[in-house]
């Protein structure tokens, strides 16, 4: 029989809805909130109305671009946490009223364990996916972490951020040197044409899988007081080297924990997800470092490593397959462990 999740995401800065119907993609929408551009990061009330002004139309969207009606839909998968809890509270009071309104199941999804199944959304019934047991790591605005994947539902954490996350080293450097928000893809097509070597930034000695970015934040921030002191104009004429240098620097670091953990963990099944997998430097330097330690790497399209309805619905699929549904009370969560 047909199955047809309805997935919502809610949890940030960007409203999106997506039809995952029988383990296929049939569409995904996203409606992207330009708002916060002005004030250099989230402002989660602002993040709220504009959910509250999107959901509609964009779910709307998700079920015509799937050539469906509401009446097709067979269960409303949404996320429940973690994130910021006025948006949150958006997509989870939406899916109850549809859930309702259709008399349909709901299924929970947790924010992070969408980002790590996110290699499994397919397109195609011949896209191929990371086979159990396989490492990822998950680098976003708010999250940094090495997971083991043992199964769809059974993963550990082996390493994680102690301070801030990858996202967040670049988004905060971005914003000291003037540039917009979010600051990841603003550094990723500057460094293009920047020195990777023109300035060097220290790296963290965080023992065993964890990691730490706000040293390299100080580090960049006090970098640029000095160079200012000499001349004012610095930041504007070595723009794109320091956009490369930290950029190399942010990398390095993820890779080497990554390729430490598959040494301990004798896994060689990698992916990644969240934002920061979009980055490009990222993208290609794994390449290179598959090939050298033979692995099968698992890049997810870059339009499922940010944040992504489709990514909750290949969540919601699994959870629907093993009948795995919520109460209609539940409340959303703004943190929330796996
Ligand atoms: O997964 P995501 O959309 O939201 C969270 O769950 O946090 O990740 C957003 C983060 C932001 O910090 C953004 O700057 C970063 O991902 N990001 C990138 C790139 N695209 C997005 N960082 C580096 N390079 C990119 N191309
Ligand atoms: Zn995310």
């Amino acid at each position: 029989m047909t199955n047809n999740i309805l997935a919502i995401e809610s949890s940030c800065d960007d409203t999106s809805a997506a039809i995952i119907s029988n383990g296929l993609l049939l569409s995904n929408v996203m409606a992207n909130q330009t708002v916060h551009e002005q004030y250099g990061g989230v402002v989660p009330e602002l993040a709220s109305r504009s959910h509250q002004q999107n959901i509609v139309p964009v779910v709307q969207a998700a079920i015509k671009n799937a050539g469906l009606e509401p009446k097709d839909i067979s269960a409303i998968a949404f996320t429940r946490g973690p994130g910021l809890l006025g948006s949150l509270l958006v997509g989870t009071s939406f899916t109850k009223g549809f859930s309702i309104a259709r008399n349909i199941p709901i299924i929970e999804v947790n924010h992070l364990q969408g980002h790590i199944l996110s290699p499994f959304i397919k397109e195609k019934k011949s896209d191929i996916v990371p086979s159990f047991p396989f490492l990822t790591m998950t680098v976003s605005g708010g999250h940094t972490q090495i997971v083991i994947v043992r199964d769809y539902f059974k993963m550990e954490i082996i390493g994680s951020t102690i301070d801030d996350a990858a996202g967040e080293a670049f988004d905060k450097c971005a914003k000291v040197m003037g540039l917009g928000y979010p600051g990841g893809p603003i550094i990723d097509n500057l460094a293009k044409e920047g020195n990777p070597e023109a300035f060097v930034l220290p790296k963290p000695k965080i023992q065993g899988l964890n990691f730490s970015f706000s040293g390299l934040k100080t580090a960049f921030l006090y970098l640029l007081k000095d160079e200012i002191k000499k001349n004012k104009n610095f930041i504007e004429e070595d723009k794109a080297d320091l956009a490369a240098s930290l950029q190399k620097t942010i990398v390095d670091i993820l890779i080497g924990k990554l390729r430490k953990a598959s040494r301990e963990t004798g896994i060689s099944e990698i992916a990644i997800g969240g934002g920061v997998a979009a980055n490009s430097e990222l993208r290609e330097k794994l390449t290179e470092v598959a090939k050298k330690e033979k692995w099968d790497l698992f890049l997810p399209q870059k339009k499922f490593t940010t944040d992504n309805a489709a990514m909750i619905g290949i969540v919601g699929y699994f959870k629907y397959l093993q009948n795995d549904f919520a109460s209609i009370d539940i409340t959303p969560a703004a943190r929330l462990n796996f």
